[in-house]
């Protein structure tokens, strides 16, 4: 009996190395008013949860910044933390708020000032198994990623990370845990490799369609059976949102590339914009970049703005549907409202005026029993976590398409695969 119980300690002192623990995470933060933080929503998740990939979670931490407990509650702690922005309004929780799946739940994100950005904010849980970072990709890793939001001007609008750095030097608490958890004075790589290290430990798995995968048949029902059938038959999901065409995927439902799929396009001109950015914008500089992608039109030009290659023009990447029931709105200009409205789209195979447009891209015929299976699958992709706050979003999408289907139509659903137009010269 002893022994087991010291093999318990030990394991126990393992995964905490890894994932930190819930008890020292809770003692961080401010006292006063009740903050996010303190929810039991923004802590370090366990690692013991069904469907949750053990290798690629070890993969996933990278040699120069290793997990330990003090490092992600100082992470965790500068998530939440306003004072990171230039006017001290907005934190990194603002847009990724963990009571609603580290998202805000707006087509598009509100910096300080109510600066209105250009590109909807996608939940950091699992962000971690991204093999690039934001929509078009232009960060690699987690620790380069954090660094953008401070500094662009309608996010946390600092004019430097040094300048963001010094905001939070001052405070003894902070000066104290940089010393203990890097042996330096605060410094804004080492700022960085905390943020990421608390983003480190939001990986969520554990819904239906785990257990269901996990071998409990009734975990989902016939319909999100039937839906995960489609997903990877004649709905074509698995083009896109899987590692390859040949296995089915279900651990990220991404293929961690980049397609133009259509979105946003109509409502722009691209190729003036395109004209635009091989001007105005240096492929070498992220900063600008950046600028453009949350600021300015030329967001809609997607992976192009990086690669300035036109097969790239408006396409963007493919991202991992976990929990996009209770992620919503949908796409990176947030312009969808319903799963209902997503199928929609692809239903129809978009392709008007695209030229473009993903080859995968094409008409469905997918009947209306047919989409409602495929959302009930995708809202078979909600972790425990958020089950209730899933239940509520499914009644509310489900009454919203009862009603207004902005994205259906049903001539070219069941029609021929257009030939898509040249692309302009
Ligand atoms: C004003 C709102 C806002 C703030 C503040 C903000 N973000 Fe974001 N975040 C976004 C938006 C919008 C995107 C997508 C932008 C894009 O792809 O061009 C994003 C993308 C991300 C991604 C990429 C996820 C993916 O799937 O590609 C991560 C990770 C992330 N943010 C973490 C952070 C961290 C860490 C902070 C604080 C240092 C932060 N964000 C601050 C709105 C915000
Ligand atoms: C040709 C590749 C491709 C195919 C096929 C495809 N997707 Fe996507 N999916 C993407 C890309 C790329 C995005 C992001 C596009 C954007 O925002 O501009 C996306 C976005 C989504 C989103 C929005 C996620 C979010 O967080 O906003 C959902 C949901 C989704 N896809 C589900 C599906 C379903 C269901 C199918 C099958 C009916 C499907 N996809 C087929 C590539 C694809």
């Amino acid at each position: 009996m002893k022994r087991f119980l010291i093999l318990g300690v030990i394991l126990a002192g393992t995964a905490t190395l890894f994932f930190g623990c819930e008890r020292s995470a809770k003692r961080v933060g401010p006292k006063g008013p009740p903050n996010p933080e303190a929810d039991r929503l923004a802590q370090p998740k366990s690692l013991q949860q069904v469907g949750a990939p053990a290798e690629l979670t070890r993969e996933a931490i990278p040699p120069d910044n290793p997990q330990t407990p003090e490092k992600i509650s100082l992470g965790q702690k500068f998530f939440f933390e306003r004072r990171l922005s230039a006017d001290g309004t907005v934190s990194c929780s603002t847009c990724h708020n963990p009571d609603l799946a580290f998202t805000d739940r707006k087509p598009t994100s509100v910096g300080i000032k109510g600066r209105i950005g250009q590109r909807n904010a996608p939940t950091i849980l699992n962000a971690m198994y991204n093999k690039t970072q934001f929509w078009d990709g232009r960060a690699q890793t987690l620790e380069e990623q954090a660094g953008f939001p401070i500094v662009n001007p309608s996010e946390m609008g600092n004019p430097s990370l040094d300048t963001a750095v010094a905001q939070i030097a001052s405070v003894e608490e902070y000066q104290q845990a940089f010393q203990r958890v890097f042996g330096r004075l605060p410094n804004g790589p080492d700022l960085l490799r905390a943020i990421a290290s608390y983003e480190r430990t939001q990986l969520s798995f554990d819904s239906p369609f785990d257990h269901f995968i996990a071998g409990d048949t009734n975990a989902i029902d016939a319909s999100a059976k039937r839906g995960w059938e489609l997903f990877n038959t004649q709905a074509r999901c698995n083009k896109c949102h899987a590692l390859t065409e040949t296995r089915r995927d279900v651990t990220l439902f991404t293929d961690n590339d980049f397609h133009n799929i259509g979105i946003g396009i109509i409502r722009h001109n691209v190729v003036a914009l395109a004209g635009q950015a091989e001007k105005v914008i240096n492929s070498t500089d992220a900063a600008a970049i950046d600028r453009a992608a949350i600021q300015h039109d030329m967001s809609v030009l997607g992976r192009f703005l990086i690669t300035k290659q036109e097969k790239d023009t408006a396409s963007f990447k493919t991202p991992d549907i976990r929990n996009v029931l209770v992620t919503g709105p949908y796409f990176h200009d947030g312009s969808q409202e319903t799963l209902w409205d997503v199928i929609d789209h692809y239903n129809k195979g978009d392709g008007l005026h695209n030229p473009w447009l993903d080859e995968d891209m094409q008409p469905l015929a997918l009947t209306e029993p047919d989409i409602d299976d495929l959302v009930a699958f995708l809202a078979s992709l909600t972790s425990a976590t958020y089950k209730e706050q899933g239940t509520a979003e499914l009644a509310r999408q489900r009454a919203l398409s009862r009603t207004n289907r902005p994205q259906r139509d049903t001539a070219r659903a069941f029609g021929p695969k257009p030939v898509p137009p040249e692309p302009p010269k």
